[in-house]
C-alpha cells in the first residue's frame, strides 16, 4: 500500500539520491458496472474510477534517457530516447511504460530524460485496469506538467496498448482512469466518446471481489472474440450496407438466421448496449431492484453468449445472489478470472463480506479480496 506522498518520496530519493525534487502524478484503476466487451464495438460502457491507483514520481536526470523502477515488481529498466522508434516489447510490466514513451515520441512531444519511481495499490489481474493506470500515470510523469489534452492522453494509452503492448483493447479503461469523477460513475459512448456523469443512489454500494485467479486464456481468447464481432459484423455488412459496428446491429438483424457461434457473441453486445441504457435509467431514478436485475442479465451473457467467465467467477457471482442486501451481481472487465461487481445495500456490506470469504474458501481454498469501491476523480498531479 502506497500512504501518503512522503513515504512515496523517501522512497523516490533512495533510489535517486541525486535527483531534483520530485513531482508526483496518480492514476486511477476502474471497476466496470456495466457493458462489457462493448467498447471496441462503438458501445456503451458504464465504468467509474475507484480510489486505488498508480503513483508515479518523476524527475529530471540530466541524461537522454528514462531511468524506471516498480517497487512492486523490484524491477527496473533504463532506455534512451534515441532508441524509442525501435523499441520492441519485452513482454513484461515494462512495455506499458516504453509503450507510452515511444508513443510520445512518435506524437512529437519533446522529450527529456527522467528518473520515474512506480508504485501502485491496485491489485494486478483483477479486472481492475492497472495496466491502464500505469500507462496514464506514466504518460502525465513523461509529460512532466506539459499539457496535453485529456483525450489526447488516452488515445496515446490506447494506441501504446493496441500497438506496443499488442492487446487490442477498447478505450474504456484509459478514458476512465484519465475521466472518472468523484462520487459519479461514468456512461460513455464508445462511438462519440460523449460521456455523462450517472450518480448511483445512495443506498448502493459497489463492492469488487477478487477471485485471486486470472487464467492464461484470457488474452488470446479476448483477440479471439475481437475477430469473432469483426467477423459477424462483415457478414451483415454485406445484407445491410448501412451497419459500420455492431452498435447499429439490431436483435432483429441477429434474428436473421446466421446459425454460426460469433452470432451469439453479437447478441451479447447487442443486448448489453441496451442493458447499460436501462441501467443507467434505473440508476437515475433510483430503482435498485431494476439495476441488480440488469446486473445479473449481463452476467448471464457474458457467462453464455459471450463465453468469457470461469468457474470461479461463476461461483463467486452465484453465491453473491443468495445473499441478503445482493441486489446484482457480474463478471466485470476482460473475464477468465479477475473481479466480480457486486451491487449491495450498504448496510449488507460487512455480512457479505464475511459470507463470500467463506463459501469461496469453502469451495475454492482461496481466500478473495473484497474491495469496497467509492467512485473517484480521474488522473492528476499530485498537490
Ligand atoms: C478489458 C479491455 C477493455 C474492455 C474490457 C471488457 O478491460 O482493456 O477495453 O474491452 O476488457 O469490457
Amino acid at each position: 500500500m502506497v500512504g501518503p506522498k512522503t513515504e512515496l518520496e523517501a522512497k523516490f530519493r533512495a533510489r535517486y539520491p541525486a535527483a531534483p525534487p520530485p513531482r508526483f502524478f496518480r492514476a486511477p484503476g476502474r471497476i466496470n458496472l456495466i457493458g462489457d466487451h462493448t467498447d471496441y464495438n462503438e458501445g456503451l460502457v458504464m465504468p467509474m474510477a475507484i480510489e486505488s491507483a498508480c503513483y508515479v514520481g518523476v524527475a529530471d536526470n540530466g541524461l537522454d534517457a528514462f531511468r524506471v523502477f516498480s517497487e512492486d515488481m523490484q524491477d527496473g529498466v533504463e532506455f534512451r530516447i534515441a532508441d524509442l522508434d525501435a523499441a520492441k516489447p519485452r513482454r513484461n510490466w515494462t512495455d506499458y511504460v516504453i509503450g507510452v514513451a515511444a508513443e510520445l515520441k512518435r506524437a512529437g512531444v519533446p522529450l527529456k530524460g527522467r528518473d520515474l519511481l512506480i508504485e501502485s495499490t491496485i491489485p494486478v489481474g483483477a479486472g481492475l485496469s492497472s495496466s491502464a493506470a500505469l500507462e496514464v500515470a506514466s504518460t502525465l510523469a513523461m509529460l512532466g506538467g506539459s499539457r496535453m489534452e485529456p483525450l489526447e492522453v488516452v488515445h496515446l494509452c490506447q494506441r501504446a496498448e493496441n500497438d506496443f503492448v499488442g492487446v487490442p483493447c477498447g478505450i474504456m479503461d484509459q478514458f476512465t482512469s484519465v475521466f472518472g469523477r468523484a462520487g459519479v460513475a461514468i456512461k460513455l459512448d464508445c462511438r462519440s466518446l460523449e460521456y455523462e456523469p450517472v450518480p448511483l443512489p445512495r443506498k448502493v454500494a459497489i463492492v469488487a471481489v477478487n477471485s485471486m485467479v486470472k487464467h492464461e486464456l484470457g488474452a488470446s481468447v479476448y483477440r479471439e472474440r475481437v475477430n469473432e464481432c469483426k467477423a459477424v459484423l462483415q457478414a451483415i455488412t454485406e445484407k445491410h450496407p448501412e451497419v459500420t459496428s455492431l452498435r447499429d446491429v439490431t436483435a432483429d438483424m441477429l434474428a436473421e438466421g446466421y446459425n454460426w457461434v460469433p452470432v451469439k457473441r453479437a447478441r451479447h453486445v447487442v443486448s448489453e448496449n441496451m442493458r447499460v441504457q436501462a441501467f443507467a435509467n434505473a440508476c437515475r431514478a433510483g430503482s435498485i431492484q431494476s439495476m441488480g436485475v440488469y446486473f445479473t442479465q449481463s452476467h448471464r451473457s457474458l457467462q453464455h453468449d459471450y463465453e468469457v467467465s470461469c468457474p470461479e467467477i461463476d461461483f463467486l457471482v452465484d453465491s453473491a445472489l443468495t445473499q441478503n442486501g445482493c441486489f446484482g451481481a457480474r463478471l466485470t472487465g476482460g473475464g477468465f478470472g479477475g473481479c466480480t461487481v457486486n451491487l449491495l445495500n450498504r448496510d449488507a456490506v460487512p455480512d457479505f463480506r464475511t459470507r463470500i470469504r467463506e463459501a469461496y474458501r469453502y469451495s475454492y481454498g482461496i481466500d478473495p479480496q473484497v474491495l469496497l469501491c467509492e467512485p473517484g476523480n480521474g488522473a492528476s498531479m499530485l498537490a
